[in-house]
């Protein structure tokens, strides 16, 4: 990505540009909601719905958010307003924007772990000799002061690389130590294979039992599908904005779906062994995979060594996410309410980190505050991923089906006409159709009226 006069970068290459969509997409999401959610709502039964979602209602909304995205190459705002839904821009954008700064929050908070982690794996103060150890730890590490400074660290080196237009350094990295993380949650996964909870694990995880699909599994899975595809904000429309004429749209949506589920079943498959290994509740919530990790790197020979670079590795993942979700507020702090880039970065960051530092709390001094029940952690994560992000994403849909002209849509997935895309009826239908009623219906399913 190189930036150009207006502040706006703009991808070189159709490598880069599938690159940065994918960093964008894998992320914690993968490596640590995933799993939680999964052990959550019941393994199997979460995975197959999670798939459906990712591949029938995802890979459709990702090619729609590429379409509006290029082809008017601006922000969540200024795509719906060129194309006709002026007063639906007033309702998408500050839902995008809303949302993604409640993300960006907690995420932060998560993303400060790894940094704590990476850092005690480094000195060898981890101590990983047994569950209690695994787990005194995690709480020790996360329930004082410490977690705060660690999501302030977070949010200044996402700042850093926001204002200071390294994008491009962090996206070079990012080619070589993407793959890099991938390689070595191939490695986890084989040595997954030797431990005495490998069977117990894949059986969780993979034969979905379908009385166990509730509405809440549902609604979960559909939120996961959503918030590890990066879906619903305009953040994929932000970075389609950046793409070249000659990127193909559906080949990148495809391309970012399946990587991103390998990646989130690699870490499936590299967790639950472990969690029935370690004797741990797969339903323990946001700590489930920073306390069972522990139980991996101590088998290892060498472990602080992975440990290290495992840490390292998510935290240069999370990094190249929060910069794609950053991205979406302060577009449009720059080009609707026409502030410096540097205003407007140090604005979304300042929201995030109020937001971050109630987030960390939620550990500690203020886990006894609830809403609805909920901790802000739990809060601002139901709410964004999902309630805020499948909202957006149903009402993209509809006006990319409905309002946008089809005309428009195929001349994007075709590069006029100068690729065949064969499914664009079928593309069209699962935007007029599919989308919107799945969302719907499994809204209404979990607010009780069906
Ligand atoms: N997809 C990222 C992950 O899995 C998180 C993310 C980045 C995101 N940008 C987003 C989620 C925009 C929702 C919207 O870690």
């Amino acid at each position: 990505m190189s930036s150009h006069n207006s502040g706006r970068a703009v991808f070189n290459t159709k490598f880069g540009a599938i690159a940065t969509t994918v960093g964008s997409a894998v992320g914690l999401g993968n490596i640590w909601r995933f799993p939680y959610e999964a052990g959550i709502h019941g393994g199997g039964a979460f995975m197959i719905c999670y798939l459906c979602f990712v591949f029938l209602i995802g890979v459709p909304l990702l090619c729609a958010e590429f379409c509006m995205g290029r082809g008017t190459r601006s922000n969540i705002f200024g795509a719906y307003r060129s194309l006709g839904g002026k007063r639906i821009s007033h309702i998408a954008g500050p839902l995008g924007i809303l949302a993604s700064l409640l993300i960006l929050s907690f995420y932060s908070v998560v993303a400060g772990w790894t940094v704590e982690y990476c850092l005690s794996s480094l000195t060898g103060a981890l101590d990983f000799s047994n569950r209690e150890a695994g787990h005194g730890q995690f709480v020790n590490l996360t329930t004082g002061w410490r977690p705060l400074i660690w999501t302030v660290v977070f949010l200044l080196t996402n700042f850093l690389i926001l204002v200071s237009g390294v994008t491009k350094g962090i996206e070079r990295a990012s080619n070589v130590l993407m793959p890099l993380l991938f390689l070595l949650l191939v490695a986890f996964c084989v040595n997954s294979f030797f431990l005495p909870g490998f069977e117990e694990g894949i059986r969780f995880l993979f034969t979905p039992d379908f009385s166990k699909i509730t509405s809440g599994v549902l609604l979960g899975a559909m939120g996961q599908a959503f918030f590890s595809l990066s879906l619903g904000l305009g953040c994929m429309m932000t970075y389609a904005s950046y793409f070249s004429e000659k990127n193909r749209l559906g080949k990148t949506a495809a391309t970012t779906a399946i990587l991103d589920s390998a990646v989130a079943i690699l870490a499936g498959v590299i967790i639950f062994p472990a969690v029935f290994s370690f004797n741990i509740s797969p339903e323990a919530g946001p700590t489930l995979v920073f306390e069972v990790l522990p139980y991996i790197f101590n088998r290892l020979p060498g472990g602080m060594v992975w440990s290290t670079l495992f840490f390292l590795l998510l935290f240069l993942a999370s990094l190249t996410s929060t910069v794609s979700m950053s991205e979406i507020s302060i577009t449009y702090f720059c080009e609707e309410k026409r502030m410096s880039r540097k205003r407007a970065t140090i604005l979304s960051t300042a929201i995030a980190l109020a937001g971050g530092l109630l987030c960390a709390l939620s550990f500690g001094a203020m886990s006894d505050v609830t809403i609805f029940g909920m901790t802000f952690f739990n809060l601002f994560d139901y709410l964004s991923s999902n309630i805020c992000l499948p909202a957006g994403g149903f009402i993209c849909s509809l006006f990319a089906g409905w309002w946008v002209s089809r005309k428009f849509i195929s001349d994007q997935l075709t590069d006029h006409g100068r690729y065949g895309f064969g499914m664009t009826g079928a593309f069209i239908f699962c935007l007029r159709w599919l989308c919107p009623a799945a969302i719907f219906l499994i809204f209404l399913n979990s607010i009780g009226l069906l």
